[in-house]
């Protein structure tokens, strides 16, 4: 759905620059199809409420569905990020022996099975029916469907208020905020917190890792957008956490009005934002330029090492590269295949580039001359794994201008 409103307060967006035209960011293609879906991929910054979404969204059962390819479980570093994850929520928010713990797409289960294994009360709500039953199988409570007002009503009929609310890397993916807030409040319980951590809009202008934005990120949040948003709905902003995940991303914790103590962080980082003008118009001008130079510096290194001679693959088949790949226009001819550990993107090609995605093991037995690190995100726990084990010399890139992969 295209609009021409803001979102969320239906104030004027300013349409700041276009990506063009963007297919499914993992939709990954078991064979070439002449009628590949896109959409017109447009960030806008509202200056009212002063959020950055898109202007355009493929409808929801276009990218969560029965065969969704995000399996959280992917990396180890993510398992132990949300151990640490759901013990902070439980060492600074549980009610002790209250607690009932709600997770906002909960996927596979990573979060919430922490939970599961100390017997605490907690449901994961999920679209998607195949992410679903593996969560299941790990003995997470969990049901299909889409969260909001109505489904917060089912849940309190069926399992009572709830202490916390939890999700990560799943808000910034929901069109109806208002919704959701409104489903948050009533679901939760009078000293309830809701709690939710997505890639941060301050991390993104800084490395221009632009590559956050694709279909299913409708916005990428800051401190004084999120406290606009729930602020209309009873919320107030009491604790903020910078987290190193998905290449920069924020902790956001919300409680209802007055029920308990704001955190001095809160206005630090929200005092940071507004001197690093996020409220501006001009900030989001000056990342378009900077989007342009970083897409000119890959081309130029991806056609330099064609015409030397060079093989390049890619690292992680992730959301991310969608966007650079059909940004940039970089398809089979500069980039011969991406390497990937998920079974079901395997033996697949790329959303509108068509690259091949191939094995792990497909990778170690064709190690090219360039490594293009697409899950850059994830560049420390990846050098680890392949510090000394690639016995040839490869030189690792990725498209942010700022960021040097040390291996
Ligand atoms: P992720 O970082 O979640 O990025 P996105 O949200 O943009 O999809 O995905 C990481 C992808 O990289 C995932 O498809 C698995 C893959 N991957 C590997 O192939 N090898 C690795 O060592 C790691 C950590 C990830
Ligand atoms: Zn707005």
């Amino acid at each position: 759905m295209k609009i021409d409103k803001c979102r969320v307060c239906n104030e004027g967006l300013r349409e700041f620059m276009t990506y063009g035209k963007m297919p499914i960011a993992n939709g990954f293609l078991k064979e070439k199809v002449e009628d590949e879906y896109h959409f017109e991929m447009s960030p806008a910054f509202c200056s009212s409420c002063f959020s950055l979404q898109l202007v355009e969204q493929p409808d929801a059962e276009q990218m969560f569905h029965d065969e969704y390819a995000f399996f959280s479980r992917q990396s180890k570093f993510m398992q132990i990020h949300f151990k640490g994850y759901a013990d902070w929520v439980l060492e600074n928010y549980s009610q002790q022996g209250d607690d009932f713990i709600v997770e906002i797409g909960s996927n596979d289960g990573i979060m919430l099975e922490n939970f599961a294994k100390k017997n605490i009360k907690h449901l994961g709500v999920d679209p998607s029916a195949n992410v679903v039953e593996v969560a299941r199988s790990f003995g997470v409570q969990s049901q299909v469907s889409f969260f909001g007002y109505e489904t917060s009503k089912q849940i309190v009929n069926d399992y009572g208020k709830a202490s916390a609310i939890i999700s990560a890397n799943v808000m910034c993916h929901l069109p109806d905020l208002n919704d959701i807030a409104k489903g948050a409040f009533n679901l939760l319980n009078d000293k309830g917190v809701l709690i939710f951590e997505d890639p941060y809009l301050g991390s993104m202008l800084e490395k221009v890792s632009y590559d956050q934005i694709y279909d299913e990120h409708v916005y990428i949040f800051s401190a004084i957008s999120v406290k606009n948003i729930f602020g209309n709905h009873g919320f107030e902003l009491i604790n903020l956490l910078p987290q190193e995940t998905h290449g920069g991303s924020m902790r956001y914790v919300f409680a209802k009005k007055g029920a308990r103590d704001i955190q001095p962080i809160v206005n630090e980082i929200v005092q940071n934002e507004l001197d690093n003008n996020f409220d501006k118009p001009s900030t989001y001008e000056k990342f378009k330029e900077n989007c342009e130079l970083s897409k000119t510096r890959l081309l130029k290194i991806l056609t330099d090492a064609k015409n030397n001679g060079l093989s390049v693959a890619g690292y992680g088949a992730t959301s991310k590269s969608t966007t650079i790949l059909n940004y940039c226009g970089i398809g089979p001819d500069l980039i011969d295949f991406i390497s990937d550990t998920t079974p079901i993107k395997q033996n697949t090609l790329t959303p509108g580039k068509h690259i091949p995605v191939k094995s792990y093991e497909y990778f170690k037995e064709n190690i090219p001359d360039v490594i293009i690190l697409f899950a850059w995100n994830h560049a420390n726990e990846i050098i680890e794994k392949e510090k000394g084990s690639i016995n040839k010399d490869v030189k690792w890139i990725t498209h942010l201008p700022f960021f040097e992969v040390g291996i």
